[in-house]
């Protein structure tokens, strides 16, 4: 019922009017990751269309601890036929079950309508862990419509429904790919530009103090003692951009903090800090701010290690605005489409405002 309840402000509802009831109902998810490929097929549907055959659909439902169904999977509609071969679909087993293998999956049958008021066909129910049987003369269902059963005696179903196929396969999340022994590959990319104000004034972003860190040097603290734990060589390569470096003083938007272009990396957090102020005290800040050259650098080693071995992380540290937007987008758009595995590309942009 729609009033407002006594913390709503009144003139939020409409007073005494009923406008129906939305329910929230929460259950615990299980953590099987579990993705299942099914393909069905029907036989002898009953014929709902006045003028030929049926254009029917499937409809799935997971039960719920309560009791009640939810709608988990709609498959496609087959144009008029009563013996409909639908394509074969994924849905993660928690979707489907809730990892709960026992659990009844009710099945509707409908044929579909212009109008959207679909005809009920029949329904049959079974469970993941009848499914699992895969293709077996036990997954070939009778859809049954219950109203049509109880009206006439010598009904026996409104055909039968097929499984053709059925296969599992595990996605493994983030964690697990850890767990399983996957590197974090930490990249760090520094702006040089001049916009952070000249590094010997206490008001640069740069500053050096002996009495406190810089902004780049927490944001560096922040991420990077937290990622080095899962890199057990604690190898970083670290990078700089925007500025005019030694010895012709050409800028570059991607120098090495440690002077080493052969070998960026830098020995811990420590070492990518001590090559952060060795680089300062060589380098004259400059412009413009161009993120592509380091999110390319990045991506042209991620595009080399395809077996899950390694995760990249690129920490882009900057105080403002992307000069290269197109050629950054670019860049990323190119990331992703570089042959990535199905489970996403093994790099994150993680972008920290030194502000
Ligand atoms: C880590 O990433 C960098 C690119 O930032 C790359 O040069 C280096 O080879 C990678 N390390 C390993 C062990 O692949």
């Amino acid at each position: 019922v729609c009033g407002p309840p006594p913390h709503i402000p009144p003139g939020s509802g409409i007073p005494g009017k009923s406008c129906g009831t939305i329910i929230v109902l929460a259950e615990e998810l299980s953590n099987c990751r579990d993705v299942a490929t099914l393909q069905f097929c029907a036989n002898k549907l009953d014929k709902k269309d006045f003028f030929g055959k049926s254009d029917p659909f499937l409809v799935f439902y997971r039960s719920n601890e309560d009791g009640t169904f939810t709608i988990c999977h709609r498959t496609e509609v087959a144009r008029h036929t009563l013996a409909p071969v639908w394509a074969a679909f994924d849905i993660p087993v928690r979707a489907l079950c809730n990892g709960d293998p026992d659990r009844t999956i009710k099945v509707e049958v409908y044929d579909w309508d212009r109008t959207g008021s679909h005809d009920f066909i029949g329904e049959f129910t079974t469970s993941y862990c009848e499914l699992a049987r895969g293709q077996h003369g036990l997954n070939v269902y009778e859809v049954v419509n219950p109203k049509k059963k109880l009206k006439k005696k010598k009904y026996l179903n409104s055909g039968t429904v097929t499984l053709l196929s059925f296969s599992v396969e595990s996605d493994p999340s983030f964690l697990d790919y850890i767990r399983g022994g996957t590197q974090l590959n930490f990249t760090v990319a520094i702006d040089f530009t001049a916009s952070n104000g000249n590094p010997s004034q206490p008001t640069s972003l740069h500053y050096l103090s002996p009495f406190q860190l810089n902004a780049y040097t927490m944001a560096l603290k922040a991420v990077g003692e937290i990622i080095q734990d899962y890199d057990s060589r604690k190898l970083f390569p670290a990078l700089g951009f925007g500025a005019r470096i030694p010895p012709d003083g050409r800028v570059s938007h991607e120098f090495p903090l440690n002077g080493d272009a052969e070998n960026p990396a830098c020995r811990g957090i420590e070492g990518v800090l001590e090559a952060y102020h060795r680089s300062l005290r060589r380098v004259q800040l400059y412009g413009p701010t161009n993120f592509a050259p380091v999110v390319n650098h990045v991506a042209r080693a991620a595009a080399a290690v395809l077996d899950g071995s390694q995760y990249f992380v690129l920490l882009i540290i900057t105080d403002g605005v992307i000069s290269d937007m197109a050629q950054t987008k670019e860049a990323i758009v190119n990331v992703r489409g570089s042959g990535c595995p199905k489970g996403g590309c093994p790099l994150w942009h993680l972008l920290w405002d030194a502000h």
